[in-house]
């Protein structure tokens, strides 16, 4: 069964994006079955992947509206492994559109549980706010990954995501548990970057990844290309850096499975 993933941080520029997209694309390398959903009506992960926003085939604003199926959304970059589903956006108006639904908050997860059982990890990359978008990513995710860029407000608003993380659990989702904190951008010549991350780890402790994400040109570059940082220059320190957080989440999974509580 495949476990849905929100990354989430209200926070605008912190790594959401290139997370989703190249933690994807490690994953798919590793012969996992992954599905991306762009949920920011931005679409920066669609176009990361190299697919048009113009609107000329369904997206999820078309499957929220229930005018297509997920499956009729499917963009495959990476077949058989990566699937995406792109945004557009009009997912903006969703917002509001969805106010007046019963399932309101629910909508998303209603959508991808028939689809839970095709794809090791469902991916969903959250826009920039907690508002009704991210609500419905959260109550439709197992876990939240959270990406901190390793700068000094970092910590700041994280509080309010915690906060919306339990209005999740409370209203319809009981067992949302935190995937994992993952420090973005960082720079290790930079001693603020440093201390930044030394201080997330003791606030965090094993919440927070081994794995660091450094700042490196070749992750901004690549959605330039339409491409995950893996298939546009696989050397550089940022494709390294998401293989291992890959792995480290590969080998986390196996180990809550073999350790059952
Ligand atoms: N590791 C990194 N090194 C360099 N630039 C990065 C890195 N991660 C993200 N960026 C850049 O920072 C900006 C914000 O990242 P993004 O993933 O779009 O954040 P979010 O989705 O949280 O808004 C983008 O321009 C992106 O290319
Ligand atoms: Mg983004």
């Amino acid at each position: 069964m495949g476990r849905i993933i929100a990354v989430a941080n209200q926070k605008g520029g912190v790594g959401k994006t290139s997370t989703s997209v190249n933690l994807a694309a490690a994953l798919a390398a590793a012969e996992k079955k992954i599905l991306v959903v762009d949920f920011d009506p931005q679409g920066n992960a669609t176009t990361g992947f190299g697919i048009p926003k113009d609107g000329k085939k369904p997206s999820i604003y078309q499957v929220l509206a229930g005018e297509s199926t997920l499956h009729g959304a499917f963009q495959i970059p990476f077949p058989p492994f990566l699937s995406v589903v792109p945004s557009h956006p009009d997912l903006a108006g969703a917002e509001i559109e969805l106010v007046n639904l019963d399932n309101r908050e629910s909508r998303l997860r209603d959508i991808l549980e028939k689809y839970k059982a095709d794809f090791d990890f469902i991916l969903v990359d959250c826009p920039p706010s907690l508002g009704l978008l991210t609500l419905n990513a959260l109550i439709a995710a197992d876990s939240v990954l959270i990406p901190l860029q390793c700068e000094f407000y970092a910590m700041e608003g994280l509080t309010q995501l915690m906060r919306t993380i339990d209005i999740a659990r409370k209203r319809l989702n009981r067992t949302l548990s935190i995937e994992g904190i993952v420090l973005t951008m960082h720079d290790k010549r930079n001693n603020l970057s440093e201390q930044v991350a030394s201080e997330v780890r003791e606030f965090f402790g094993s919440q927070v990844y081994q794995t660091v994400i450094p700042r490196n040109v070749r992750v901004s570059e690549a959605p330039s290309f339409g491409k995950p940082v893996l298939w546009y220059d696989v050397r550089s320190s940022g494709s390294v850096a998401y293989m291992q957080l890959a792995s480290e989440i590969l080998s986390k999974q196996s180990l809550s499975v073999a350790t059952p509580t």
